[in-house]
């Protein structure tokens, strides 16, 4: 083959006889004669291009680790041989009391050194819906999106530092997701963040591998099979872009690392931080307590001489790692029921000093794997071409003696609740046991926090029964909406409220920083709706609120299933309608009472 007769570009032609080198004769094997499907092959030659300068190590790199990872894979290595699993090291914070207020003080005062890194390149195949997850509404009663939630929430962090400055906002994207982020980001004037705070990171698909030689998989003559190469892309392109370093030279000393659909994520920030920053952990993993075979992640402190791992191992390696090794009975609850082994919400926060040294030394790729199909037992051919993936919690696999990995454990509900199944999947997950994820769910919970606050600061609150709507549970009210501007920590709720009672259908929306309320009573289904902006400040005293409030009304068979309703409404199953609310809104600073 001469290479020349393919291309006239230098650059490419290199590319060529590199791939060459690696096996890929496959690739340009048979070309068609120049002047026939020229256009295709540009195209092909270009993805090449781009693929190679995307990846650290570049595509060759990249055929190399696919051969190892192979390798491996089809002699079956285990990937814990020699690992004894303990508990991991873990704060437990799932009651509110006086170490949680300690922690939420501690980090509450290191907002001003910490960056919001949010993973939002995924398909979200399961909850299908037609856009990008953060535009969903996390909630109907205002309809607020995710990502205007997550922009209030850096907003109010960065009020509260004693010197204001904007929190970094770095989004990864993809193909799938780039141009509708950025869309609603320029539609809503970017939520009121500043332009120089965000950075957008694209993550780029890698190529298929259709054999144990690292060939690369082709869909047509001239065309690769892409596919997603995981969250862990997060650290590739904070490498690759210079952001994390660059993050670490402005001051910034943690990164809290969040993912596309997850409103409550926010309430456990200031507290983990706090542990982060106490414990000196170069990786905080966010936990929720879990019950022993339940399919969610473990995270376990792995021994090996004087190697030590903490790590999220998926239950089904979990239970046998066990049995193999500490405790023949595999995973056993203790004394309240919970795994030894708390459960991965894959909310992670990484001290950036030791980042960037893992950076260096890793080129970002943090511990791909390989889960190929295979078609018999020989494991010489796959059922379908694989690829590599990289997940971000795997991190502290490539941490060296002296790095420290912990756990931090929240109530469930309080730091996690995503939006990622739609209706009809979630209510065969609910029927089933397991946690239904959806637009209801995730709603249900963000009103649950809400009520934690109230209940925090000494209101009686009086909730609902849980019900099904189209058969997932959903919990009606009291439908509280405390605002990252009214609050951030559960001390500076204490502070703002006092006294009074909530009913259960009732709703209450504070949104500003200096509303007071003292001894408001809320019955049936009223509804109290407060937004002051800076220097507006409302105090509401002794006060009995009855009015229409907002109705929740479950769509019909007929609106669920018709195009004219929204499809952010008929992925939960019902809407959320004004009756009367009492809304007050405060424009301009002063002193106001109600
Ligand atoms: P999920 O596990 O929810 O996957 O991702 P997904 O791809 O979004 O949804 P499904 O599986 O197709 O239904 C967890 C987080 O990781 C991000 C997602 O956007 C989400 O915030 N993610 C996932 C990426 O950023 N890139 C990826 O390649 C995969």
């Amino acid at each position: 083959m001469n290479i020349q007769d393919l291309t006239g570009n230098k650059n490419e032609q290199a590319l060529i006889a590199e791939l060459l080198d690696a096996g890929q004769e496959h690739l340009f094997a048979n070309w068609d004669a120049p002047g026939t499907n020229d256009e295709p092959k540009t195209a092909f030659l270009k993805s090449l291009t781009r693929i190679n300068e995307s990846y650290p190590g570049g595509l060759t790199g990249y055929i190399s680790n696919a051969r190892k990872l192979l390798a491996d894979a089809k002699e079956d290595r285990n990937p814990f041989e020699g690992f004894i699993p303990h508990q991991p090291d873990k704060v437990d914070l799932t009651q509110f009391n006086d170490v949680y207020d300690h922690y939420e003080a501690l980090g509450r005062n290191h907002f001003d050194k910490t960056a919001i890194v949010l993973v939002a390149g995924g398909l979200g195949e399961r909850l299908g819906y037609n856009g990008i997850k953060l535009d969903i509404p996390v909630e109907v009663t205002e309809s607020t999106s995710y990502l205007a939630h997550y922009a209030a929430c850096l907003k109010a962090m960065e009020a509260r530092m004693k010197k204001p400055k904007p929190v970094p906002f770095i989004i990864m994207t993809s193909e799938d997701t780039n141009a509708k982020t950025l869309a609603a980001l320029k539609n809503n004037n970017r939520f009121g963040l500043k332009e120089e705070q965000i950075h957008i990171l694209k993550q780029e698909l890698v190529p298929a591998i259709a054999d144990n030689d690292g060939r690369l998989a082709l869909e047509e003559k001239y065309k690769l099979i892409l596919k997603p190469h995981g969250h862990g892309d997060i650290h590739m392109l904070l490498y690759s872009s210079g952001l994390a370093e660059k993050l670490e030279k402005q001051g910034i000393e943690h990164l809290f690392v969040i993912q596309d659909t997850n409103g409550q994520v926010f309430n456990a920030l200031p507290a983990a931080i706090g542990v982060s920053v106490e414990k000196g952990f170069d990786f905080n993993s966010l936990a929720v307590n879990r019950i022993p075979g339940e399919a969610v992640g473990g995270l376990a402190k792995l021994v090996n001489g004087k190697t030590e791992l903490t790590l999220n191992i998926e239950y089904n390696q979990l239970d046998p790692l066990l049995r193999a090794t500490v405790s023949p009975e595999g995973d056993v609850p203790d004394a309240q029921g919970f795994s030894m082994f708390p459960g991965n919400i894959n909310v992670l926060i990484i001290r950036l000093n030791s980042y960037v040294k893992i950076l260096k030394r890793t080129r970002g790729i943090i511990a791909e794997f390989v889960n190929p199909k295979y078609s018999d037992k020989t494991k010489t051919a796959f059922k379908s071409p694989t690829r590599l993936e990289t997940m971000m919690q795997d991190l502290p696999k490539l941490f060296e003696p002296g790095e420290k990995a912990g756990v931090t454990i929240f109530n469930r509900r309080w730091c996690f609740s995503a939006n990622k199944n739609n209706i009809k999947d979630a209510a065969a997950k609910h029927a089933a046991g397991g946690p239904p994820e959806s637009g209801a769910t995730a709603e249900s919970d963000f009103y649950l926090a809400g009520r934690m606050k109230l209940a925090a600061a000494g209101v009686k609150v009086e909730a609902a029964k849980e019900e099904l709507i189209r058969a997932i549970p959903f919990t009606r009210g009291p439908r509280v909406l405390l605002r990252p501007a009214f609050a951030m920590t559960l001390d500076e709720v204490r502070s703002k409220i006092s006294g009074g009672s909530i009913a259960d259908e009732a709703t209450l929306v504070l949104d500003g920083r200096d509303i007071r309320l003292e001894n408001v009573e809320l019955s049936g289904r009223s509804a109290l709706v407060i937004k002051a902006c800076d220097g507006a400040k409302v105090t509401v005293k002794n006060l009995k609120i009855e009015n229409g409030g907002f109705e929740l009304v479950k769509l019909t068979d007929e609106e669920q299933n018709s195009s004219a309703t929204p499809e952010y409404l008929r992925l939960r199953g019902y809407r959320i309608e004004n009756c009367g609310a009492q809304i007050a809104v405060f424009n301009k600073p002063g002193e106001y009472r109600l």
